[in-house]
């Protein structure tokens, strides 16, 4: 290991016997956390090739259980998102591309930091269990063609050890650390075809525009360098997407998208992601024919009864999509208003989702408990104009502990000027070789 790094440090690189045997050292614990923290700061500061990239992801894949889909007969598709505020899409796109005949098997994570998780958010659903066996994720795909379970404990343990050390260590902000760690979860969970939706922007991990390209076209050449057909959007993140932020507040608002409703930014982003996912798996021709097919299924209701099927195939009370007032909601409401009027500037996605997280929606650290019922509910977004003493936002809590600073982040993250700024686009670029 001390010639390993050595060598990353002056400038080398590695050989894939090298990647193999610190990966494989990292899970089998013969390698300590010290060593492979100094690998880590090495690469941070003189990178990965492509090569090394791809191999490290591999690696990683394969250091757990591997989801083998083979039972599965046509395409299996997945997507991912990099991470963002009232990122709601995973819970009406699951739903709506299996609705089309394309199965929809997802293994998600929990929600860490200012960014929510799709397991969390489901969990609000009473009674939905996301932890599975391998064989009841297969039978429930065979079953309904739709599946969204949370990752088990020995899925990608490369991945958890050296995620909790970046963490640790000032390492994360790596474009191939980054890279490699998202890709070896999405290889590991078996799709055939992945759609990743990488954010740009205040609220998200690359806050500008080329680095998000940079990690998605990386992501993108992974992906099809291990036979995986992959592509990419590049969505905005400066704002939260849709109107509310907090599990429960989340479910709420994709049933509304389910049920035909629901915020423009949200919808629009929602038929972008899914017209990706029904040409990459092959299913239209055209984004056209995609997009026309997905609004069908919403208007004709058969994305809301699978997403209904899939709530009473993991024991949730599928109730809750004709009655969403099912979903435990938080017992308080703290309306946060404008001190002026004119036109909101911005409406900064990172402070409203550390404001959401300080509520109790988010985690500090990966065991926080939290609070399914709390979080925000926007009424005005970029663009939006706004009185003096209007309600900008509706904090929903049940614990004040921390209210006083949410309040404050709520504020500070809304700008309001007397000249209006025209409505942000939400999609910004595709990678796809
Ligand atoms: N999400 C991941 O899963 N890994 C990273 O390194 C960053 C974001």
């Amino acid at each position: 290991m001390y010639e390993i790094i050595l060598k990353k440090r002056n400038g080398g690189e590695l050989d894939n016997s090298e990647i193999e045997y610190w990966i494989n050292g990292c899970v089998d614990g013969s390698i300590p956390e010290y060593q492979s923290a100094a690998l880590l700061m090495a690469i941070f500061f003189r990178g990965l090739n492509f090569r090394e990239t791809t191999e490290l992801t591999k690696t990683m894949e394969n250091s757990g259980k591997v989801a083998d889909l083979s039972e599965i007969t046509g395409v299996k598709i997945d997507k991912h998102s990099t991470g963002g505020v009232g990122d709601k899409t995973t819970l009406i796109l699951a739903p709506l591309v299996a609705s089309t005949g394309i199965s929809v098997a997802k293994m998600s994570g929990r929600g860490l930091g200012h960014t929510g998780g799709t397991i969390d958010k489901l969990t609000s659903i009473p009674g939905f269990s996301a932890e599975m066996t391998q064989q009841a994720f297969i039978s429930q795909i065979k079953a309904i063609g739709l599946v969204i379970a949370a990752q088990s404990g020995n899925f990608v343990p490369a991945d958890k050890m050296l995620y909790s050390l970046r963490d640790v260590t000032a390492t994360v902000d790596n474009l191939s650390l980054i890279a490699s760690s998202i890709m070896s979860k999405k290889l590991a969970s078996g799709a055939d075809a992945i759609v990743l939706d990488v954010k740009a922007g205040k609220g998200a991990f690359m806050k500008d525009l080329a680095a998000a390209k940079e990690l998605a076209s990386l992501m993108v050449g992974i992906g099809n360098k291990l036979k995986r057909r992959t592509v990419a959007l590049i969505t905005a993140m400066d704002q939260p997407i849709g109107m509310s932020v907090g599990n429960g507040l989340e479910v709420i608002e994709a049933i509304e998208i389910l049920n035909d409703g629901g915020p423009e930014d949200l919808k629009e982003l929602c038929f972008a992601l899914g017209g990706e996912m029904l040409v990459l798996s092959g299913r239209t021709e055209s984004y056209a024919e995609a997009e026309s097919l997905l609004k069908n299924n919403i208007a004709n209701g058969s994305a809301k009864s699978l997403f209904k099927k899939m709530i009473d195939a993991q024991r949730g009370d599928s109730r809750v999509v004709d009655n969403p007032d099912l979903i435990p909601m938080a017992g308080k409401r703290l309306a946060v208003k404008s001190d002026n009027a004119g036109y909101v500037i911005d409406c900064d996605a990172m402070k409203i989702g550390r404001g959401a997280m300080l509520l109790g929606a988010g985690r500090e650290k990966k065991d926080s408990i939290i609070d399914l019922e709390a979080g925000i509910v926007l009424h005005k977004k970029t663009g939006d104009r706004v009185s003096s003493g209007e309600t900008l936002a509706t904090i929903h809590y049940n614990d004040s502990k921390m209210l006083d600073t949410a309040i404050d982040l709520i504020r500070q993250a809304f700008k309001v000027n007397v000249s209006k700024v025209g409505k942000t686009p939400i999609i910004l670029g595709k990678i796809d070789s």
